[in-house]
């Protein structure tokens, strides 16, 4: 068996940097994070050892915390966030710098009477968060055939966002279809680059290989867009969360297979997949040893490291 582990898989700048924030603050009292830090079971729990809880609202709250609220990197709407401060001694906000910008950019717009367009999932929390930065209505779509039922009068002013984790190729097709409804639209691509990559990569895996895995959070958006792609390429493609999700019947010598994971798959996880991967395949002799050989990873220290072998 010959295993392709992508380079981009697993945690991303926004969520390693919340992840490790939370983390730091895990020896204080009192810390909450505003919803599960990322859409990985695993960590929230660990975090959850550590003392860290999850607070699924602040609107409930009637007395003033004596405790920190962190912001997980999906962000949130400015009057949550004015709530937030209200209600807890202190905020730290972890919200992805890439995220940051979309509620700066639909702030300014909707303040020059830019109508908000928002490409995205509306039941996403980023998305819920970045509605809630524009002075008036925003409308949300999510595919091609709601730009074509988008209602809007041809002199209206049009600002165009999308969610970080929209599809490159079906966001470009939607905004094509906008500008042909309205004369002033102004489009920000504002889907991450590290979205991109990982997307580009997984379909170029995908393309080699006769099975793929793709490993993240069954809530995890990225992770659901990320099986998409790799599914229209490569029939024998598998969503787990965990190793324990793998059947490993399915799995042949021969098989080549890629691995990717979403934004919020912690290291370990990976390396745990590959670990078991390449421990079943019982057949071929020095299993192991030859997938180093072979593959897009090495070992150092003990810890899988993503790209081309080194030693
Ligand atoms: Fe930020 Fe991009 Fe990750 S927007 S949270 S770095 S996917």
């Amino acid at each position: 068996m010959k295993i392709i582990l992508a380079k981009s898989a697993g945690f991303c700048f926004g969520v390693d940097r919340a992840v490790k924030k939370a983390y730091e603050y895990s020896n204080l009292k009192n810390i909450y994070t505003l919803g599960p830090i990322i859409h990985n079971q695993q960590v929230v729990d660990d975090l959850n050892r550590n003392g860290i809880k999850v607070m699924e609202s602040v609107e409930d709250i009637h007395t003033i915390v004596d405790g920190t609220l962190i912001i997980r990197s999906h962000g949130i709407s400015q009057e949550v966030y004015n709530n937030a401060e209200v209600k807890f001694n202190k905020v730290l906000d972890a919200t992805c710098p890439f995220v940051k910008r979309i509620h700066r950019i639909v702030k300014e717009h909707s303040k020059k009477d830019y109508r908000i367009l928002i490409v995205g999932n509306k039941d996403h929390p980023e998305v819920a968060g970045i509605m809630g930065w524009s002075y008036s209505n925003p409308m949300v779509i999510n595919s091609v055939e709601e730009a074509n039922n988008l209602d809007i009068e041809v002199n209206n002013k049009i600002c165009v966002v999308a969610q970080t984790t929209f599809n490159t190729n079906k966001f470009e097709e939607i905004v094509e279809i906008v500008r042909k409804k309205v004369y002033d639209v102004i489009v920000f691509n504002t889907i991450c680059s590290a979205t991109n990559q990982r997307q580009s990569e997984a379909l170029q895996i995908a393309k080699k290989v006769n099975k793929m895995i793709v490993i993240g959070g069954r809530h995890s958006s990225n992770t659901q867009k990320l099986y998409e792609i790799c599914k229209n390429e490569c029939q024998n493609t598998y969503h787990i969360e965990t190793v324990n999700d793998i059947d490993f019947k399915e799995f042949k010598p021969d098989d080549i297979v890629g691995i990717t994971a979403g934004a919020s798959t912690p290291n370990n996880i990976i390396e745990e997949v590959i670990f078991k991967m390449t421990h079943n395949d019982h057949d071929n002799e020095n299993s192991f040893e030859k997938l180093l050989e072979e593959s897009l990873f090495s070992i150092h220290n003990g810890k899988i490291v993503k790209g081309k072998v080194i030693a």
